[in-house]
């Protein structure tokens, strides 16, 4: 979860650089953060690396007092082991204060490792599991050169971590991985490492997804791999990323998610226009696969769950069962997978830990699986059979909006692909002017003024029938989140066997109300929030008296659930800033969640 970048080459302002790295890496952790480099000539500790960590988030500080150097590492946190301090910020030092690393993930046996260190002498500063590695690593420094002691300590630790060590007056830079994603990028006669491509970008296309069980080791303007646990010489080839370097800055907008949320109109576009020319999409294949299994399972967690469910009720109308199971309840929930089963993970980053655990059971099964993921070479892309990746670009804010819409549209063009008959009316222009409408001037300062409204409230209810249940349960998902309001999305039939208690006078229910088979007992839903005194904001192509707020949507048939969509999205951003919080990095999340 946390967020890693590293720095070696001819510049010498590495530590600004790896800075910089950092701030596009910080929705990845941001508890706390800190950089590592070598001492200035006129440093008063020349036998030491330096370091600057401080705890919350980058913000305006900066990086002033470190020296100017050729490298640097640096590390966004999202606390495991250890409270939001600077003493258990990362890097983390030996004891003598030569050799520092940054860490990602979770080192199962670290009560021993760092019961055995402490033995033989070493003293720990912080809380972590992750400083054992830099007092391991002292240790195997004594007889062996920095990438062996690495490799030599990477073989102690348990569990899924990503690491990368440096040390006192080298160059060298050497990380490894099992299971937590590192990327190196490469440019001319020097190195960046990262642990997300997307904060690559400004510096190189060129990368490498470091593979588990490969070491990178950076030395005198050289880059090699090898085998972390053999030793033996590796060489993995280079892809190029086509984002672009733009799409992961916020440009002219006040926040991340109000730049993705208006993205989402031409990803649209750009999703039916490839799918038109049947160019890249491999949607018949997942077609394929989901008509020959015996079951279909469609793994997710949070939003991605949501979508999974949103598929099932649009594969349903094509009279195919599949069965949406939140990842981290998978192992539990699913009956045991066969060969015959068909397995397909929705996942934007790629590398979350509960949605990877269903993906290696199946892999063990010879279950076949399918991925829909956003990060191209994320460790779910890798493991998929096949993979689809959604082309949404780099989604920074952690709230996800543009690539929920991306992942939900790939879906629906899989259903198309086995039943066309669903989609005749289907128009996706249709349905990205519709987004843009949905989030034009007008709509968006009626749902400012519904949010100033709204912001000091406790509870927000949302209701949704058919496939506008699980768009209700993703809106509530968006309120909490980033406004921190306690948000519930219903079925709209289960009001009356309990929720309904929770309806007092003035509470703010947002009703999703299509113009199709549900409408009609959308509104007897609102009717009812509204009998119990509560305040029903209707989003929906028509209005109907018992609105006290109507937001109208265009009516697309099935494409109706996008524009819903757009404008629950926003609510719960305007409920951020009405509040005045930050939407991008809402408290005690992260964007990627590595760990299970
Ligand atoms: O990267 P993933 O799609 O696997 O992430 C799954 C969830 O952590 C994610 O959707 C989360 O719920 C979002 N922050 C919701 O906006």
């Amino acid at each position: 979860m946390c967020g890693i970048f590293a720095y070696s080459g001819p510049k010498s302002n590495a530590p600004e650089t790896v800075f910089e790295g950092l701030k596009s890496l910080e929705y990845r952790g941001y508890d706390s953060w800190g950089v590592v480099t070598q001492p200035g000539e006129s440093s008063l500790q020349p036998k030491s690396l330096v370091v600057k960590k401080r705890i919350g988030k980058i913000g305006t500080n900066n990086i002033n007092e470190l020296p100017s150097s050729h490298i640097a590492i640096g590390h966004t946190r999202w606390a495991t082991h250890g409270k939001v301090t600077e003493l258990n910020a990362h890097p983390h030092l030996s004891c003598d204060g030569k050799i520092a690393i940054v860490h990602n993930g979770i080192i199962e046996n670290f009560v021993k490792l760092q019961a055995d260190l402490r033995a033989s002498g070493h003293k720990f500063v912080s809380e972590t599991d992750s400083e054992v590695i830099a007092h391991l690593l002292e240790e195997e420094r004594k007889t062996s050169d920095l990438p062996t002691a690495l490799r030599n300590v990477f073989s102690k630790l348990k569990g899924l971590n990503a690491v990368i060590a440096m040390e006192l007056n080298s160059d060298t830079l050497v990380a490894t991985t099992n299971g937590s994603p590192l990327v190196i990028g490469i440019a001319k006669g020097e190195i960046y490492m990262a642990s997300d491509p997307s904060a690559l970008l400004p510096y190189t296309t060129e990368v490498i997804f470091l593979e588990d069980g490969v070491i990178a080791i950076w030395s005198e303007n050289m880059l090699r791999f090898a085998s972390t646990k053999t030793g033996k010489k590796l060489e993995p080839t280079s892809q190029q990323i086509t984002w672009k370097a733009q799409s992961a800055e916020k440009g002219a907008f006040a926040h991340f998610m109000l730049k993705e949320m208006h993205e989402q109109a031409a990803i649209i576009r750009s999703i039916a226009k490839k799918a038109e020319s049947n160019s890249n999409f491999d949607y018949k294949k997942l077609a394929d696969r989901i008509k020959k299994a015996r079951h279909c399972y469609l793994v997710g967690c949070g939003s991605s769950w949501f979508i999974a469910r949103i598929a099932q009720y649009v594969f349903a109308k094509i009279g195919v069962l599949i069965t949406p199971i939140v990842g981290s309840e998978f192992l539990e929930a699913a009956p045991a997978l066969s060969k015959d089963d068909f397995l397909i993970v929705l996942s934007q980053s790629g590398e979350t830990m509960d949605s990877i655990k269903p993906v290696k059971l199946a892999k063990k099964s010879g279950t076949g699986i399918g991925a829909l993921v956003n990060v191209p070479g994320s460790s779910i892309s890798r493991l998929a059979d096949i993979t689809l990746l959604i082309e949404a670009g780099p989604e920074k804010a952690v709230a996800t909006t543009k690539a929920f819409t991306a992942t939900l549209m790939h879906l629906l063009l899989v259903v198309k692909a086995m039943d066309e008959k669903l989609f005749s009316k289907l128009d996706f222009n249709k349905v990205a002017y519709g987004v843009e409408r949905a989030l034009s001037t007008a709509k968006t300062t009626q749902l400012d003024r519904l949010a100033k409204k709204f912001q000091n409230d406790e509870h927000l209810f949302c209701l949704g029938r058919g496939v506008s249940f699980p768009v209700a349960q993703e809106a509530a998902l968006k309120v909490k989140e980033v406004s921190y309001l306690h948000a519930e999305g219903l079925a709209g039939g289960e009001l009356k066997h309990g929720p309904l208690a929770l309806i007092t006078e003035g509470t703010p229910c947002v009703v999703l109300a299509p113009n199709d088979e549900t409408y009609a007992d959308a509104i007897s839903g609102a009717m009812e929030m509204k009998a119990r005194g509560g305040f029903i904001i209707g989003i929906s192509p028509q209005t109907h008296q018992v609105f006290d707020e109507f937001i109208a949507v265009d009516d697309l048939g099935l494409g109706t659930i996008f524009l819903e969509l757009a404008v629950v999205q926003y609510f719960g951003y305007a409920l951020a800033i009405a509040k005045g919080l930050d939407p991008d990095m809402p408290r005690n999340l992260a964007k990627s969640v590595t760990v299970g």
